[in-house]
């Protein structure tokens, strides 16, 4: 992705920095984009410790699903350089699992450095470790790219029949941001519009933390697509008057059966696709996919996050300002569950790196 002209991933790897001259040792560190300082500062933080990858997960500086998983696979190999013993392992991995209940990817990037790490004697854990976070990231990029090669021939066909931009909705952030390039939900739009097609995205603002306002709308804006930002309730409006020819939404963990477990909020935009006969499409990576379960709305564990979240909202004031203001009266009592599930049955398809998948179709895919 490119943020004023320059070529960047949401989570690198900093240059070894020497510690000390007389052994050599050095030690390797992670750099992340701030996500909870968009859309009004660009700050790149960087993380030394497993302790401060858990807090970078569980406060949102990283988030969306695969880059979840990457920055878990990075905690994993900061943990390492630590103390590369079993107990420091299977503790490392106890954190990082329980910082984010509900993105797949993180347990299943966990897992895998586990199931690479293990085996190994402690002296070599640490360079397999760097290594295997490293090829994560990579197949991430990857498997998104080739998302955003699928989705487009969604896009594509639609274009060809329409003298228009092609309208599509999506909701939360599943762009560049969520991923450690590319974007899933955002991967069609971006491939659609580098090929030259007229797409304009619709952008639910994603209440209660604003993914969609906040990032969304700043990363399309830094890829130069056009976009506007709409309150999550209007959706089902724009929908009944014709403005939405399709909704791409990512997730957090999709079923067996094809059920998508998404930010709050995804489902009601799914009934209402339905119901007005848009095509309903989650996109996503192989790793979001928990081959062992087949009711989304009974087994996945839905995040509950803090109150705050709700009661509070950040932005920017007049005097230009950063500022937190509450909006609800004192003492209100607040419920805040961060994902609901879309049942399969309101779902077109699953736009993933091996083609576009109708949900009952899923267990086709090569696991
Ligand atoms: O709570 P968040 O911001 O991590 O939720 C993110 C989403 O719901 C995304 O849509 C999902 O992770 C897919 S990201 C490619």
């Amino acid at each position: 992705m490119r943020i004023n002209g320059q070529q960047y991933r949401t989570i690198w790897l900093t240059d070894s920095t020497d510690v000390d001259d007389i052994t050599d040792i050095k030690i390797k560190s992670v750099s992340i984009i701030d996500q909870t300082k968009l859309p009004h500062r660009f700050v790149v933080t960087q993380i030394n410790m497993l302790d401060q990858m858990v807090v970078a997960i569980k406060t949102m500086q990283v988030r969306g699903a695969p880059l979840i998983g990457a920055a878990a696979a990075y905690g994993m190999a900061l943990a390492v350089q630590q103390d590369g013993s079993d107990a420091s392992l299977e503790s490392a991995a106890t954190h990082l699992i329980h910082s984010r209940p509900t993105a797949i990817n993180l347990r299943w990037a966990v897992q895998r450095m586990l199931d690479v790490l293990q085996p190994l004697p402690v002296a070599r854990r640490n360079e397999a470790a760097w290594f295997e976070a490293a090829v994560i990231c990579n197949e991430d990029v990857e498997l998104n790219r080739m998302i955003g090669a699928h989705g487009l021939h969604l896009i594509a066909p639609l274009a060809a029949q329409q003298s228009r931009a092609i309208n599509i909705l999506t909701h939360c952030n599943a762009g560049w941001l969520a991923t450690v390039d590319f974007g899933t939900a955002l991967a069609p739009i971006y491939a659609a519009h580098d090929a030259g097609i007229a797409v304009h995205v619709w952008v639910d603002e994603t209440r209660p933390r604003n993914q969609g306002a906040s990032l969304t709308a700043w990363e399309l804006a830094q890829h130069g697509v056009p976009h506007t930002v709409i309150s999550d309730n209007a959706g089902g409006h724009l929908m009944q008057k014709g403005a939405v020819d399709m909704v791409i939404v990512g997730a957090d963990c999709v079923t067996l059966t094809g059920d998508v477990c998404n930010k709050i909020g995804t489902y009601l935009k799914a009934l209402a696709a339905f119901d007005q006969n848009v095509p309903f499409y989650a996109a996503v990576p192989s790793p979001t996919i928990d081959w062992s379960i087949e009711d989304g709305v009974k087994s996945i564990e839905i995040e509950e996050r803090d109150a705050r979240e709700v009661a509070w909202m950040t932005g920017r004031l007049a005097s230009g300002e950063i500022a937190e203001i509450n909006i609800l009266p004192p003492g209100t009592k607040v419920a805040n569950p961060a994902f609901d599930v879309t049942p399969a049955r309101l779902v077109t398809g699953i736009i993933t790196e091996q083609g576009i998948y109708a949900p009952h179709e899923l267990n086709a895919m090569q696991r």
